[in-house]
């Protein structure tokens, strides 16, 4: 694969809304004293307004543009980074080669039981206050249709059911210094 050297450079963290890519993202970067990145931030902070505001003013498909020119001006980055990408950035299939030559992709896998009760309450995530049925049962639904696509970007899958927060950001933060090795034998 085209730039397999420059592969371990950053770790790029996917997977659905609520298995603690933001979280356990900063934990990492924390510990590699290297920066963190949130592709939802960024595009907030450009556009001047909420995930929820951009939906309902602008449309998803807008946001999901703004996704991909997000994803492109990032290949530019130098020096090593953790950045966590909003749960529906994977699923454009134009988004997923330009992950994986950004660094090395980990799906962070959460069962839907766990995911819906992480985000009962929540009302920052537009995609979950649309549709029928319960928090589990719209999980459900969405984790089955976009599964495949997070195992298609992944290089690395990781359980994250939240039982063990210091040992998850442990092992990103291996697999950030050992990405050289693992380029070797992809
Ligand atoms: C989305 C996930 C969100 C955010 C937006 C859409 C999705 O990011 O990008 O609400 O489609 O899964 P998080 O995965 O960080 O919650």
């Amino acid at each position: 694969m085209a730039g397999t050297t420059e592969k371990g450079k950053n770790i790029i963290l996917i997977g659905f809304m609520g298995t603690g890519k933001t979280s356990l993202g900063k934990a990492a970067a924390g510990k590699l004293k290297i920066p963190f990145l949130d592709t939802d931030d960024l595009i907030v902070s450009r556009e001047g307004m909420s995930i929820n505001e951009i939906f309902a003013t602008k449309g998803e498909a807008y946001f999901r543009s703004l996704e991909t020119q997000i994803i492109r001006e990032l290949q530019d980055l130098e020096g090593g980074h953790v950045i966590a990408v909003g749960g529906g950035l994977p699923l454009r299939e134009e988004n997923r080669p330009l992950l994986r030559k950004l660094g090395r992709v980990v799906y962070l896998r959460t069962s839907p039981p766990v995911l819906a009760r992480r985000l009962e309450a929540d009302t920052t995530r537009p995609i979950l206050r649309q549709g029928e049925g319960s928090t589990l049962e719209k999980v459900e639904r969405i984790l089955k249709e976009r599964e495949p696509k997070y195992l298609d970007a992944a290089d690395i899958v990781l359980e994250n059911d939240g039982s063990s927060f210091y040992k998850t950001a442990g092992k990103l933060t291996n697999i950030y210094k050992k990405g050289g090795e693992f380029n070797d034998q992809s």
